[in-house]
């Protein structure tokens, strides 16, 4: 099969916590900038089917039926609609559906649509809980598991069997708010050194505040079409030239590893096959990370092969993936970390950032000459990894 399958159109609302925008006023937000940069050129109503990824919305907000909902709140009640969940790799999940979508011929346009609004549950005991129901329920969670303390077991093991230490987790925290502080988009556009990551409150021993995503609100769109119709919506479609998706146990005591991420392993392994890369290393410009804590960035970069296992810390640490670093630029947007990570929206707001600097886009964090970039989404503790490269 040729068909060939093109992001044209993007729109996002800021990240944050939007207490005066509901589930509604955010998915229509993130529309409607997505229709206004294409009006001159395709009417949004033509969009012909509509993909959502949504992590938890009955637990934050109460709304279930996602999918009507969505395509009533953005004007297009009259088209077919999914909901896709996998836990906060569900807005990669939807990207993916909606590239087997116009793949596969069904259909010549999909509308992505990545939201949640976190925020509306305002205990945060209460919000960890429907946070920390993406591990096993029964094996972890119900045991006293928590997301957080998941990813510390992960931390802590990599700490002893490579030498990872808590400066090299702070790295990541303090380059991934150093990128944000560029980003309009951003909810924490606030630096933080070092240090200040190091002595920031501890949640899960090693991992501090300040190695957390925060709570968030937000909602990211993105447009995919085939060939003939992008070629029609814009004069620079980007081309998906990997969907790949790897999977693992759902509970950490199953694994045969606690320190490599076998699902971003095997994603990375059929992503660079199908977009014919040999070294990503050398092919790939810039890489949007799942850093759902700062020890995820680095478990990620590892799975991808960028850094051998162990490596990615001291990379980090030395400055090499920072924007203006000798290696790949890695969350340019400030991550999950710094950007927010609103669960549903966040594996669709990778590809809006990518998209935007492969535009030349991206303002004041533009990264130059990105050809090939690459999206990790991780979901839980990496029970389902999503892999997507975007090419010129
Ligand atoms: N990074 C930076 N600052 C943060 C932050 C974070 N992750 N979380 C909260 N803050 C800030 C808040 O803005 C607030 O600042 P202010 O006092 O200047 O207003 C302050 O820290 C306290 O915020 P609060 O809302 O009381 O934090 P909390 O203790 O309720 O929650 C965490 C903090 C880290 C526990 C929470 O963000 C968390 O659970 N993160 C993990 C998210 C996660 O598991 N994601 C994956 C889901 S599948």
């Amino acid at each position: 099969m040729t068909n060939r399958v093109a992001l044209v159109a993007i729109g996002e609302t800021k990240y944050d916590e939007h207490w005066d925008y509901s589930l509604r006023d955010l998915a229509s937000m993130a529309a409607q900038k997505l229709y206004m940069s294409i009006f001159d050129r395709f009417d949004y109503r033509n969009i012909e089917s509509i993909f959502v990824g949504n992590a938890a919305s009955a637990a934050f907000t109460g709304q279930l039926h996602l999918n009507a909902f969505v395509a009533d709140a953005i004007g297009l009640t009259n088209k077919p609609s999914l909901r896709i969940e996998a836990a906060d790799a569900s807005g990669a999940a939807a990207v993916r559906a909606a590239y087997f979508a116009i793949k596969s011929g069904m259909f010549n346009t999909a509308l992505v649509l990545g939201i949640e609004k976190m925020t509306e549950l305002t205990v945060s005991t209460q919000i960890n809980t429907v946070q920390s129901s993406v591990l096993d329920r029964e094996w972890e969670e119900d045991a006293g598991l928590s997301l957080a303390a998941a990813y510390a077991i992960m931390a802590r093991k990599h700490f002893e069997t490579y030498g990872t230490t808590r400066e090299h987790l702070a790295a990541v925290s303090a380059k991934n708010h150093e990128h944000a502080v560029l980003n309009p988009n951003a909810q924490f556009r606030r630096a933080f050194s070092i240090e200040q990551v190091l002595k920031a409150t501890m949640v899960a021993e090693p991992l501090s505040l300040l190695d957390c995503s925060p709570t968030s609100d937000g909602a990211s769109a993105i447009l995919l079409a085939n060939e003939d119709l992008a070629r029609k919506i814009t004069d620079d479609p980007i081309w998906i030239s990997a969907s790949a998706q790897g999977s693992d146990t759902i509970s950490l005591m199953a694994r045969d590893s606690l320190t490599t991420l076998k699902s971003v392993r095997s994603a990375a392994e059929d992503a660079y096959k199908q977009a014919k890369i040999a070294d990503p290393k050398k092919e790939i410009k810039l890489i949007e990370a799942h850093d759902s804590f700062t020890i995820t960035e680095l478990l990620a970069l590892e799975g991808l092969k960028i850094y051998e296992p162990g490596q990615a810390g001291p990379a980090t640490l030395a400055g090499e993936t920072h924007r203006e670093g000798s290696g790949i630029p890695v969350n340019v947007s400030g991550g999950l970390k710094a950007k927010g990570h609103p669960l549903g929206a966040t594996g669709v707001g990778q590809l809006v950032e990518l998209a935007l600097q492969m535009w030349g886009n991206a303002g004041e964090r533009q990264v130059d000459d990105v050809d090939r970039a690459l999206a990790v989404s991780i979901g839980g503790t990496g029970a389902t990894s999503f892999i997507h490269i975007l090419s010129r």
